[in-house]
């Protein structure tokens, strides 16, 4: 008998998250401020190495807040990698500004070679970079935050994939004016949904901060100097953010423990995984096929178990509704999408749940992968 359908990354919560949401219920701070937020917000500054940070409703949030911040408009440049998530250009795109897209190299994050083409190309009004740490890879910080620092463009990372990972121990969202995280329920740390903005700036930390509550000035009554937004977290989710961030250390390894034994299955069976990258936080494992006929096959044999996998993300510039934007490169990304499964990768995968993927994967291969 089916024991249950596999997820690809399910939200992992147990006693310490319940019993954070229950204090928080129980203290009365049910309404958005509270001690839960302050204290969520103490710990990402420091998990970042950044000075501030704000808890929003969700990652899509804060990227948009950041944007409304820097003042990006019709008359900005926003230069992104084509290999994401479509949040990653969103918050741009209903800005007006112009969107360019820079392909991926063999590991998935941006090339760097192809960056710096597009960061020189872009010019008029003012440049921003979105940098994207890919499925909890940090893509070259080093290189993005010299290049930006070169052309002039405005860096701000998109770490939401991210939270725990590090590039040469730097904290994912720890380059460029903010970064951003996601604690959506399929992320490494959830809140059920929300995200947040981290930066150094004390000035951007306070104009995001009010903007995710309507601009508010501090006046007895309901006066405004700029129209803000309704992007706050409330303390209930921030209690479950808090318990799952004193986690992290254990979810970590666990996520760590998951790749090894797809590694080691995958080198077993001669499946190509998509190369690794020091200081992942292996948020999802990435096998790829021969062709896109061996991905689709391998996804129905997935999902004949009851297992989820998904496609790697479809890059933006073959999205209908990115058809008219400029690319900088794009083979590589379409191949990773033609090519790459999400495998399963949730925190609590136990070994039942392993016993049914590797079946999946042994009886798969038997027929040859393709
Ligand atoms: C790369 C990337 N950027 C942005 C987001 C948006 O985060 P959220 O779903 O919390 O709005 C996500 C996740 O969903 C993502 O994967």
């Amino acid at each position: 008998m089916s024991a249950g359908r596999i997820f690809l990354s399910p939200p992992w919560v147990g006693d310490d998250e319940r019993k954070a949401v229950a204090a928080a219920f129980d203290t009365g701070y049910v309404a958005p401020c509270g001690p839960f937020v302050d204290e969520l917000e103490r710990r990402l500054a420091a998990l970042s190495s950044r000075r501030h940070a704000v808890a929003v409703a969700s990652g899509t949030a804060a990227l948009d807040l950041v944007m409304a911040h820097l003042g990006v408009d019709s008359s900005w440049t926003v230069v992104a990698p084509t290999l994401t998530f479509v949040a990653s250009v969103g918050p741009a795109w209903h800005r007006g500004a112009k969107l360019v897209f820079v392909d991926c190299d063999k590991t998935g994050s941006v090339d760097v070679g192809l960056l710096d083409d597009a960061l020189r190309s872009a010019g008029g009004g003012r440049t921003l970079f979105v940098g994207v740490d890919l499925y909890g890879r940090c893509c070259d910080y080093d290189a993005v935050s010299a290049l930006c620092a070169e052309r002039g463009a405005v860096l701000v990372m998109d770490s939401a994939e991210a939270v725990g990972a590090t590039f040469r121990s730097r904290p994912a969202g720890s380059p460029g004016v903010a970064g951003i995280y996601s604690f959506n329920g399929n992320k490494i740390v959830t809140t059920s949904g929300g995200g947040a903005v981290v930066t150094d700036d004390p000035g951007l930390a306070a104009h995001v901060k009010a903007m995710s509550q309507q601009s508010r000035e501090p006046f007895p009554w309901y006066e405004h100097r700029e129209v803000g937004y309704n992007y706050r977290m409330s303390n209930i989710l921030a209690a479950l953010g808090v318990a799952q961030l004193g986690r992290l250390p254990e979810i970590l390894e666990r996520r760590r423990a998951n790749h090894g034994k797809y590694a080691a299955v995958c080198g077993r069976l001669g499946v190509e995984m998509l190369p690794g990258v020091d200081g992942e936080n292996h948020w999802l494992n990435v096998a790829l096929l021969k062709s896109s006929e061996g991905r689709d096959a391998l996804a129905a044999a997935f999902a004949a178990a009851d297992i989820e996998t998904r496609p790697v993300w479809k890059p933006m510039h073959l999205q209908p509704v990115f058809s008219g934007v400029r690319v900088f490169g794009g083979d590589m990304s379409r191949d990773l999408f033609e090519r790459g499964l999400c495998l399963p990768s949730g925190t609590g995968l136990d070994e039942e749940d392993w016993g049914r993927i590797m079946f999946v994967m042994e009886t798969f291969s038997k027929g040859g992968v393709r």
